[in-house]
């Protein structure tokens, strides 16, 4: 059953005269390539219902979508996995707030606290530091902050990281029924977790109270499509959570976008599990394979606790001696296949049930040249020379509202300890901020940053050597 993808067909078939929004009319004022999509774009008509408040179509596809990812209730988002983090946010507080917040967290976290002008305490998350690849907050490290802070009115974490991993979330949430504060759960990267036993639990199974998923991420959903789950008997209830979705929300929500999410979990329903089995063992063969044939490691994070995406391949060439940014490079502008994400040691590769036995043939083929002609040429370098990640956070000077919209000027690193940072200072990897807007940069931390500029890491917010400070 897709209700609302049923709906859009049976109106388009129907064949009306449309004299209401949207201007395209069912298409007729589209290009060629998108009058498919435009015959499918309608807005609020007669039986096509209301995000907003469901009635009828959409009420049936919200309750299918809640049952088959097993939460409660289920709000479909059509702005991404971010409109859903700032709903979250703003249910569990209110103005001049403070929340718990992995420091591994979205930028949209941290735009939906400046929104409400709330602000985090932020929790470290364990790094592998073989790798300096992060496998996410741990219950460990939330509990002596959770006592810190007993005014603390929710906790923000950050499950699975970019690189696949996904900490014991059951050990977070016992944590958090302890201490009676909510649980949040930002889950973009794990929509799929559902849907095979070797993947990791997902956030609703573990006993989060919410939790947002980006289908468009690893499921057959188009851009911007997402989902926030809730549980009846959680701490912040449906009512308040109802309204924030909605806050966050257009009032002429894409149907396109709605019946794609339908027609996903309609596939998932049905398939989800033989997909990812059968992806499952096209990934376990790939990787048998590549470490026969090549010199390229899988990254796996091997600390305790800690499971592993087996549809995120993270491939490390460090063994042989080029870096990620030029693994990506070649795969794409000599092979044609294009990365998810890399940085200095790994490339990042999203897998998906739609991938074929050809299409990891072709990669495994790519990167056995990519062995031959570099393999052995140069010594690993990098890994022996950088310093561990620091495990100490900035001092927060202003909040971070008032730092995201303060006057800022530029100054070289070499001369900004002591100053305010204006802007997000983020390594690749782990692609954890080293420093947020509003928080000191310290003598160590500038130091820290020139370092790894000198090994040629990826920051955002250095340009030409300059961070950006606020003008006091
Ligand atoms: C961890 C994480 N959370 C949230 C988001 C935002 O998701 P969306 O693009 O669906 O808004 C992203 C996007 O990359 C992300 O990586």
């Amino acid at each position: 059953m897709k209700p609302i993808y049923e709906m859009l067909k049976a109106y388009n078939e129907a064949n009306p005269l449309p004299f209401h929004m949207p201007g395209h009319i069912l298409g007729r004022g589209l290009t060629d390539e998108m009058k498919a999509a435009g015959s499918l774009d309608i807005t609020e008509v007669p039986g096509s219902d209301c995000l907003h408040q469901p009635e009828g179509v959409i009420k049936d596809a919200l309750m299918l979508t809640a049952q088959c990812f097993g939460s409660d209730y289920t709000f479909f988002l059509v702005n991404g996995s971010t409109a859903g983090i700032h709903a979250m946010l703003q249910a569990a507080l209110d103005p001049g707030d403070k929340i718990i917040l992995g420091r591994d967290c979205h930028i949209s976290a941290l735009n939906g606290l400046a929104q409400i002008n709330c602000e985090p305490v932020f929790v470290l998350p364990e790094i592998d530091n073989a790798y300096r690849i992060p496998s996410g907050v741990t219950a460990a490290a939330l509990e002596p902050v959770i006592k810190a802070n007993p005014d603390a009115r929710g906790i923000l974490v950050t499950r699975p990281g970019y690189y696949g991993t996904a900490s014991n979330l059951e050990d977070i949430a016992q944590l958090a029924e302890k201490y009676r504060i909510p649980l949040l759960v930002d889950e973009a990267h794990g929509a799929h977790f559902r849907f095979h036993k070797n993947l990791p639990q997902t956030a609703m199974e573990a006993g989060a109270d919410l939790c947002v998923q980006s289908l468009h991420k690893t499921l057959p959903a188009l851009t911007q499509t997402a989902l926030l789950h809730g549980r009846n008997n959680g701490i912040i209830s449906k009512d308040r959570i109802e309204k924030t979705v909605s806050m966050v929300q257009t009032t002429s929500p894409s149907y396109i976008l709605m019946a794609s999410i339908d027609i996903a979990r309609d596939i998932m329903e049905k398939q989800g599990e033989y997909l990812y089995e059968k992806l499952r063992q096209l990934i376990d063969e790939f990787e048998r394979k590549l470490c026969r044939d090549t010199g390229i490691k899988r990254y796996k994070c091997m600390n305790e606790g800690i499971e592993n995406d087996f549809s995120r391949i993270v491939l490390n060439f460090e063994d042989i001696g080029i870096s990620g940014f030029m693994a990506e490079e070649i795969l794409r502008t000599r092979y044609g296949i294009v990365a998810e994400m890399a940085d200095l040691n790994n490339v990042v590769l999203i897998a998906v049930p739609f991938h074929t036995s050809e299409d990891f043939d072709k990669l495994l083929s790519a990167l056995k040249n990519i062995t031959q002609e570099f393999g052995g040429m140069r010594e690993p370098e990098n890994k022996s020379i950088l310093p561990l990640w620091p495990n100490f956070l900035p001092e927060r000077a202003i909040p971070i509202r008032k730092a995201l919209f303060a006057d800022r000027h530029v100054l070289p690193i070499s001369k900004s300890a002591g100053e305010i940072s204006g802007s997000f200072i983020t390594p690749y990897p782990p692609g954890i901020p080293l420093i947020c807007p509003g928080e000191k940069i310290t003598t160590d931390m500038a130091e820290y940053i020139s370092m790894l500029k000198e090994c040629d890491y990826t920051i955002h917010g250095i340009n030409n050597g300059n961070i950006e400070v606020i003008k006091l």
